[in-house]
């Protein structure tokens, strides 16, 4: 990562601090930058704050963040820019892929899984490009998924949600083209962690760390987006044109 134009560390901002594949894509920006976690307990973020200063980070910074109440984003950035200056990176690792048994019985919880997963994303990234737009500069990373390529009988909630993802940022990346502001979707499949505890990995599973190598890659490209594994876009099409009767009945 190079210095910003006024020759302080850039800055990367890391909302859902906690996030396993947000805090790998920490550690491979933090060389020279200044690094703010924000995330929910913030207070418990003591191991993470020491990866990332392990990993070369200037300063580590945390934050209280709360992804559901929409009415903090404004103010949580303003203050994060008024604290330390523009926000040149900022990536949205949050996101929860709830119980999507329960969702199909409880409205409560299906809400919930959208509110945090395309709602509260949604906020977010309003907020930040305004903010960067204002500023002539930065960069948005934000994740979706091979789920919502085309959504599954077997979690067609949290799959919605990351369709409806898809198609806000594949608007908003328009809508910022000559803005200065960079918005990177990054697309995994399965990914071996914390999320998906307990589920055989898919074929095209990857990891954390791949994940991250394969965003940062493509950050440092400019790319606008980025299937990790790259041969998943081969995948995602084939699953564009499996017919119905066999697509509803794929056991996950
Ligand atoms: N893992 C996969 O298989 C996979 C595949 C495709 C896409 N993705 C996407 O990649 C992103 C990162 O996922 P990951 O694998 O790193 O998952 P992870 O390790 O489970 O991290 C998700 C983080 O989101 C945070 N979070 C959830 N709700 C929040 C809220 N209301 N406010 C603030 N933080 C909240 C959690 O914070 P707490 O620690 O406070 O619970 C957790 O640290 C997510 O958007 C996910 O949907 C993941």
């Amino acid at each position: 990562m190079t210095d910003t134009a006024d020759s302080r560390p850039p800055l990367v901002v890391v909302f859902g601090g906690r996030s396993e594949i947000g805090l790998e894509v920490a550690t491979r920006l933090a060389p020279g930058a200044v690094v703010l976690l924000a995330a929910r307990r913030s207070n418990e973020l003591a191991t993470e704050v020491s990866a990332v200063r392990a990993a070369g980070a200037v300063a580590v910074q945390v934050r209280e963040f709360d992804a559901d109440d929409l009415g903090s984003h404004g103010p949580l950035v303003d203050s994060i820019v008024a604290d330390h200056g523009p926000v040149d990176t900022a990536v949205l690792a949050f996101g929860i892929l709830g119980d999507q048994a329960l969702a199909e019985k409880d409205p409560a919880h299906a809400a919930a899984i959208v509110h945090t997963d395309f709602v509260a994303q949604v906020s977010l990234l309003t907020v930040l490009a305004a903010t960067m737009r204002g500023a002539g500069a930065g960069a948005i990373v934000a994740f979706t998924s091979v789920a919502g390529v085309r959504v599954r009988r077997a979690n067609y909630v949290y799959g919605s949600a990351k369709a409806g993802l898809d198609g806000f940022c594949s608007g908003l990346a328009d809508a910022l083209h000559g803005s200065g502001v960079h918005l990177l979707v990054v697309r995994p499949g399965f990914v071996i962690g914390r999320m998906t505890e307990g589920m055989a990995p898919a074929p095209l599973s990857s990891t954390p760390g791949q994940v991250a190598d394969a965003t940062v890659r493509a950050l440092r490209k400019g790319r606008a987006r980025v299937w990790v594994p790259a041969p998943l876009a081969v995948l995602a099409a084939a699953f564009r044109m499996t017919p119905r009767f066999v697509w509803r009945r794929l056991p996950r």
